[in-house]
């Protein structure tokens, strides 16, 4: 008897391989070693009828006498089949994993490099011309769809494109592809997810950002892979690798989104298997960090790079080695960073200043946190440049060059070039600047480069890179910037800094939890100066709100909440303002719903920080919000959004805290007009899981719901155009939401309907 076999964790791909060789080999038995990925699970459950599948278990395997393996080719992931390996029978193997040294050695079958094995086994069965029903064409069809990512990862191939094309010709059911495919995530994953979240840590390879995140869990992640690409996503890495630490092996799931990091080859070694671009595994006898140091070690030799000093850097727990000695980077070395790294763009932009400065005979440098980003390898594109010379002849000569628009700040003798794609480029003299009192704006003078670096606030953004073409990428380090990088310090220039300008206070802290560095002793006490002399007052209301907006715009604000709180330094918001658990909570309970509706709803803007401001403020009543917001000055439509938010959340809260069931219009008229950004912070507010659950229901279904019928509709139906007209489609919109109406034909008679009481529409 023939069996054919899969790997473990089946995904959708294992699955219609399974299905499409049991149609090349009619009369088999199919087998799923072990437990499938949840989502297969369920749809096994619906479909059991239609493919019989054996449980590991229960399978028999002492009659079989040919074995076909489907979507792997290694013998630790097939289970009890891999006893059959040692049996003199025939083995066939249908793959697209590229080949590892641990292949199981087929005596025929094929292997090619495909977006997904089924692709391979639906060419078979094209080509023999076998009938395929629907229910097998739409499996067939979601396996490509899943491990093509929707046809739109880079392994996707015109095979795969063309298996979906005929798989459709044959009845392939989008529909149900699509709820399969588009799986939203429970609380219960999300809360996972969050947790993942929280332990990632950054590493760069050259030019790619890859994310490890590993947690501790009694049991098995069942929809791990899930998970992983919600991280991927959320996260906006190159390559991913979720690792779950289990009471007695390791769980991982990896991603890649590029050629070059090859996750499969990584798990292999590891114990795992799968491609270039998706690998899975169960480790055992290794613990989590050396799992997560053989990674980096995996990868690093597959880039064919040693980790620099920089990349090591980005890594969430910094290397601080006390007294350890920091080799300068060496010019041609940032050269060739440069050029690698940065967007053709970009780099054109630093080119072409250093060709003017050239031009010139002046000198031209890159700055800033630029120039610190570039050597952590984080992405910046906010290019900062000097030149030692007249700002306003060059400046117009760059706008020119990069068919930018000028606008020059003469006081502050700086100018800014903005791009058509809306990119920006800051330009300035180097200069020295005094301030005539503390927190005023600074009279500027010209100067030279190391006096204009030597004004900045921490030495991390001290560096600058030379951009004339002779010395193009020579990085100028004057206050050991490189060390500090290098030991995640964050440390003043000199004692004065934050008396000259105090919203240095809240920069320190934002680069701290950013890059997780710390602020060193000497600066932290500068810091508690400054603030029992209370720097503050002497700051604008404008400059402080910029300053709060840009540490809540952080990927993970929280972090530097709690140290702006340590260090007593959220009064400057509202006195009244408590750091207590519930606020904490609150905050917490924030970041988790952000993270939900960016994975919900991903490209529908919201402003994340606003969400975060208001769980801050929770604790004003109306009354100090309007204090607040007359001495920061909030845009307009913020200011709404605030006061709404204060007038309605308790009582929406309330409402919707309520057990008596509610009809989805109810839910509706609550929330319609509350922005998404109030809604969020109720949702916040809210430990309460049935606020949560009709809210989400609120912004997953009732908002897209659409009646079908306009104002013409009911100009024709006789009624007189005026405001009725909108409370009557009003009306309409809340029977259809209830369930009542279903077509457009029912929206019509439900009209007419209301046109008998005559008085209120004629
Ligand atoms: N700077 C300073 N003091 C401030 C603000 C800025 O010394 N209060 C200097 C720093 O050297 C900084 C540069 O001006 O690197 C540019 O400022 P900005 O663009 O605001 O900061 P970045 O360091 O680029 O920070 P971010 O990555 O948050 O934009």
């Amino acid at each position: 008897m023939d069996l054919i076999v899969t790997h473990q964790a089946a995904d959708f791909d294992a699955l219609a391989s399974l299905v499409a060789a049991k149609k090349l080999y009619p009369g088999s038995k199919l087998m799923i070693p072990g437990s499938p990925e949840k989502a297969v699970g369920q749809f096994l459950s619906f479909c059991g009828d239609v493919i019989k599948i054996e449980k590991e278990k229960e399978c028999n395997i002492s009659n079989v006498t040919r074995l076909i393996i489907v979507d792997t080719r290694l013998a630790s992931r097939i289970g009890k089949a891999s006893q059959l390996l040692l049996k003199k029978i025939p083995i066939l193997v249908y793959d697209h994993h590229p080949p590892a040294a641990q292949d199981i050695k087929a005596t025929a079958g094929k292997s090619e490099r495909l977006g997904a094995t089924t692709t391979l086994l639906v060419s078979y069965l094209a080509k023999k011309k076998i009938d395929i029903s629907p229910i097998e064409a739409t499996i067939m069809a979601l396996g490509i769809y899943e491990d093509t990512g929707a046809l739109t990862y880079l392994s996707t191939t015109k095979k795969d494109i063309d298996a979906v094309s005929f798989l459709f010709s044959k009845g392939a059911n989008l529909k149900i592809i699509s709820s399969y495919l588009n799986r939203r995530l429970n609380p219960a994953q999300t809360s996972i997810l969050i947790r993942f979240l929280n332990s990632a840590k950054s590493y760069n390879f050259i030019d790619k950002r890859v994310i490890i995140a590993a947690i501790s869990s009694n049991k098995y992640i069942q929809d791990l892979a899930l998970l992983t690409h919600k991280l991927r996503d959320t996260e906006g890495c190159d390559a991913i690798f979720c690792l779950v630490e289990l009471p007695d092996k390791i769980q991982m799931v990896a991603r890649s989104d590029c050629v070059d990091i090859d996750v499969g080859a990584a798990a292999v070694k590891l114990g795992g298997g799968g491609h270039n671009l998706a690998s899975s595994g169960i480790i055992r006898d290794l613990t989590l960090k050396q799992v997560e140091e053989r990674i980096l070690e995996l990868l690093s030799r597959q880039v064919k790079a040693e980790v620099s000093l920089a990349e090591r850097i980005v890594s969430r727990e910094p290397d601080r080695v006390e007294g350890e000695i920091v080799k300068p980077l060496l010019k041609k070395d940032l050269a060739k960073k440069l050029k690698k790294t940065l967007p053709q763009h970009t780099l054109g932009i630093l080119e072409i200043t250093g060709r003017i400065a050239d031009k010139d005979n002046i000198q031209a440098f890159a700055v800033g946190g630029f120039v610190r980003d570039l050597i952590l390898g984080v992405k910046n594109l906010d290019v900062d440049i000097v030149i030692e010379g007249d700002i306003r002849k060059f400046a117009k000569k760059l706008a020119r060059e990069l068919n930018g628009a000028l606008v020059l700040h003469k006081k502050f003798k700086t100018a800014t070039i903005v791009m058509n794609d809306k990119s920006k480029v800051d330009v300035a003299t180097s200069r020295t600047e005094r301030y005539h009192k503390p927190a005023a704006l600074p009279e500027v003078k010209a100067s030279r480069i190391r006096e204009d670096l030597q004004r900045r606030d921490f030495t991390i953004n001290t560096m600058a890179v030379k951009l004339n073409r002779r010395e193009f990428g020579e990085l100028l380090d004057f206050f050991d910037a490189q060390r500090d990088l290098k030991r995640g310090r964050i440390r003043v220039l000199h004692k004065m800094s934050f008396v000259e300008d105090p919203t240095r206070i809240f920069r320190a802290v934002r680069f701290e939890s950013r890059y997780n560095f710390e602020i060193d002793k000497y600066t932290e006490n500068l810091i508690k100066t400054a603030v029992s002399d209370d720097m503050f007052t002497k700051v604008s209301g404008e400059r402080l709100r910029e300053e709060i907006v840009l540490i809540l715009k952080e990927p993970r604000p929280l972090k530097a909440l709690k140290r702006m709180a340590e260090l007593h330094e959220l009064r400057f918001i509202h006195p009244v303002i408590n750091f207590n658990h519930k606020l904490l909570r609150g905050l917490e309970r924030s970041e988790e719903i952000l993270v939900w509706y960016r994975i919900t709803f991903a490209r529908k803007h919201i402003e994340s920080w606003l969400v975060y401001f208001l769980a801050l403020i929770d604790q004003l009543d109306l009354k100090r919000t309007e204090e607040l917001l007359k001495r920061f000055p909030f845009r307009r439509k913020e200011q709404d959004i605030i006061r709404a938010t204060k007038k309605m959340d308790t009582l929406v809260f309330l409402a919707l805290s309520k057990r008596k069931a509610m009809r989805p219009s109810q839910i509706y008229r609550l929330l319609s007009h509350l922005s998404k950004e109030t809604i969020l912070a109720i949702m916040a507010k809210a430990p309460r899981l049935i606020v949560r659950r009709r809210v989400s229901d609120y912004l997953t279904k009732f908002l897209h719901v659409k009646i079908k019928i306009k104002g013409e509709d009911l100009k024709k139906e006789g009624f007189k155009p005026g405001p009725d007209f909108s409370r009557i489609l009003e009306k309409v919109l809340y029977a259809r939401l209830d369930g009542h109406l279903k077509t457009r034909s029912d929206e019509l008679r439900f009209v007419r309907r209301l046109k008998k009481p005559k008085s209120t529409v004629t």
